[in-house]
């Protein structure tokens, strides 16, 4: 029953690539959507009601900075209505009181404000954005006093992971209610900054040891979510809960994709919600279907017990190490590739601590 498709869990709405910051391991693609080709309020709202429809049960909205959008508490209203749960990813530098109390009357049920550092100099090193600490923490006390959920994004790498006890800290001192302690992911920006993001092999063993002895005294008063980055990892990770399994994502021009990475994928491409529905697309889009399940896999990954686990990893990766996203995922000790990726994470690790490219609009 592998294969058999299920409703998705979730709808990640890349609303804007628009943001302030310029972190050098965003997500987005390399090729950002202007604001001229953004989907109109609209058409959002049209896109919330297939999702519904289709039975999803929650909507994350994310970017780029989804609060550069000044109609994201009407969507946020619109999804609430539709019975949708609501999460704002955010990194939270336009989060004033009156932004936030809009975003609590229509609704929004849970906030994620991302932290890059919590040395001042760290952060502005990495996001190009100054007095963004403070404005974070702002906002973070915001989302509280509005009574709404709160999550920390800390995404780390090389430049920050030595203060992650202080990251930890920032969480507990904003109340929040759990840190996902995030090691970034190679592809895209993040590809193209490797050497400068890649943590060490000491720095990682000192922050599982860190974060094994917060767990322990803070107990579920912040829950602390962490996994070991995949270039040293043994298993890969189940990659969006699977291909074109629980996620859907879409693009700020309305580009329906089963990651937010899929789009380095050459060989694919991806429909849009202005000429499809969502439930078209999920049930018969061939870029959907390309690595839906088990039967696309090699054979090594059919035969392994873990199949309907990790669902062969991550295909970004596979590609972005191996040249063919159909391959076993580096990540794997199966794959082999394995042996390679510890050795590229330790010369990596060594880089030249330089940014090769902020995130930024008009970069090709
Ligand atoms: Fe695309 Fe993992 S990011 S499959």
């Amino acid at each position: 029953m592998s294969n058999e498709i299920e409703p998705p869990l979730a709808l990640l709405a890349e609303i804007t690539h628009r943001c302030p910051l310029q972190c050098p391991y965003c997500s987005n693609p390399v090729e950002l959507v202007k604001a001229a080709d953004e989907l109109a309020t609209d058409e959002w709202l049209r896109l919330i009601d297939e999702a519904a429809a289709l039975g999803i049960l929650q909507i994350h909205f994310s970017g780029g900075e989804p609060m550069a959008r000044g109609d994201l508490p009407r969507l946020v209203a619109h999804a609430r209505a539709a019975g949708l749960y609501t999460n704002l990813i955010t990194s939270g530098v336009m989060l004033d009181r009156a932004k936030c109390d809009a975003l609590a009357a229509a609704g929004l049920d849970h906030v994620q404000i991302s932290v890059q550092d919590t040395d001042p100099a760290g952060a502005l090193r990495i996001s190009a954005y100054p007095d963004g600490l403070a404005k974070k923490r702002a906002a973070a006390l915001l989302v509280g006093e509005a009574g709404l959920a709160l999550t920390i994004n800390a995404v780390v790498h090389r430049q920050n992971l030595d203060r992650l006890g202080e990251m930890i800290a920032f969480a507990e001192s904003v109340e929040a209610q759990r840190i996902e302690v995030a090691h970034v992911q190679y592809y895209g920006w993040a590809l193209k900054n490797r050497d400068f993001l890649m943590p060490t092999l000491d720095q990682l063993d000192a922050a599982t040891a860190l974060v094994d002895e917060a767990r322990a005294r803070l107990g579920g008063r912040l829950v602390i979510d962490y996994v070991i980055p995949d270039y040293y990892a043994r298993r890969p990770k189940a990659c969006m809960g699977g291909w074109g399994r629980r996620f859907i994502n879409v693009s700020p021009s309305g580009h329906v994709l089963p990651c937010h990475a899929a789009e380095t994928i050459p060989n694919l491409t991806f429909a849009n919600i202005r000429q499809h529905s969502l439930a078209e697309i999920w049930a018969g889009d061939p870029a959907f279907a390309a690595f839906r399940g088990t039967d696309w896999m090699p054979a090594t990954c059919r035969a392994c017990d873990r199949r309907e686990i990790d669902w062969g990893g991550c295909r970004c990766q596979a590609l972005a190490l191996t040249g063919d996203a159909g391959a076993i995922d580096p990540a794997c000790d199966r794959s082999p590739a394995h042996a390679e990726l510890f050795d590229l994470a330790r010369v990596a690790s060594g880089g030249e601590a330089v940014v090769r490219a902020y995130r930024r609009m008009n970069t090709r």
